[in-house]
């Protein structure tokens, strides 16, 4: 499916019924990271997965900052009419796009689970590291840092097949794309208040091995967000949504089906 945000069209599944469940994936990928849990959800919750701008089947355009993609998924839900509180899922990238959504969108969340992610802003060096990639992506194209992102993506023992699936993802992201979440990245808030002052529950999951967002920062969210639930996956990297979506889709079923009844939409 798809709808028009100015003049870029935005693309997203949606599977299921039920109570909403918004599914925000990680840079620069796509909703499809998300099809092996959905496929696990989808017989009890409408699961919404759109490709961030610039990204998957979504067309590249303007982005300010991290909020525009969080605005992109309140006009997906918009546009399907979705007036309920969502359950927002963010992996990674897609966490910082969760973050920014309670921000901008506070009525509109039911609950939060953050995977493979950090509340935390970029240091730095690293915000000037995102710059440089966003440099050599517009220049050389996404192939040239596909190789290095995926090597740090996922875990040691991870299947080839996998790496190169998602590697092809990562190149043949356009580097418009690529160039504009990496900016948005560098210059996102800490999202440390924002988790503190959530009154909603909160899940985060992490893949045990995960070398970009590692355990600690996911115990730190936990702490952070006080009665959060924390789920390490054994064995899995940074992308344990793809190397392990059964325990993935385990921990998010049992969240999902132990939060309490949903307060009816209506903005
Ligand atoms: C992601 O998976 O979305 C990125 O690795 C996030 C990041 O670089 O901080």
């Amino acid at each position: 499916m798809e709808t028009k945000v100015d003049d870029v069209t935005l693309r997203y599944e949606v599977r299921g019924e039920g109570d909403p469940v918004l599914f925000l994936h990680g840079f620069p990928l796509s909703g499809a990271m998300w099809d092996p849990v959905v496929d696990r959800l989808a017989d009890g919750w409408r699961c919404i997965v759109p490709d961030l701008r610039g990204m998957g089947g979504s067309g590249a355009g303007p982005v300010d900052g991290i909020a525009d993609y969080a605005d992109d998924a309140a006009r997906v839900l918009d546009a399907l009419g979705e007036t309920r509180p969502v359950v927002v899922v963010g992996m990674s990238m897609g966490g910082y796009v969760a973050f920014a959504f309670c921000r901008a969108y506070p009525e509109r969340v039911r609950a939060l689970a953050l995977v493979d992610t950090r509340e935390e802003a970029d240091t730095e060096e690293t915000a000037r590291g995102r710059r440089e990639t966003a440099e050599k992506a517009l220049k050389e194209g996404s192939a040239a840092i596909a190789d290095d992102m995926v090597g740090k993506l996922f875990a040691a023992g991870a299947p080839e097949d996998l790496k190169a699936r998602w590697r092809n993802v990562i190149a043949s992201t356009p580097p418009e794309g690529v160039a504009a979440a990496l900016r948005a990245m560098a210059e996102r808030p800490d999202s440390t208040g924002t988790l503190r002052a959530l009154d909603r529950p909160v899940l985060v999951v992490v893949g045990g091995e995960d070398a970009v967002t590692p355990v600690r920062d996911a115990r730190r969210m936990a702490d952070t967000a006080g009665q959060a639930t924390l789920e390490v996956v054994p064995g899995a990297g940074h992308m344990a949504v793809v190397e392990a979506p059964e325990p993935v889709a385990s921990s998010l079923r049992r969240f999902l089906g132990g939060l309490p009844a949903a307060a009816q939409g209506g903005r």
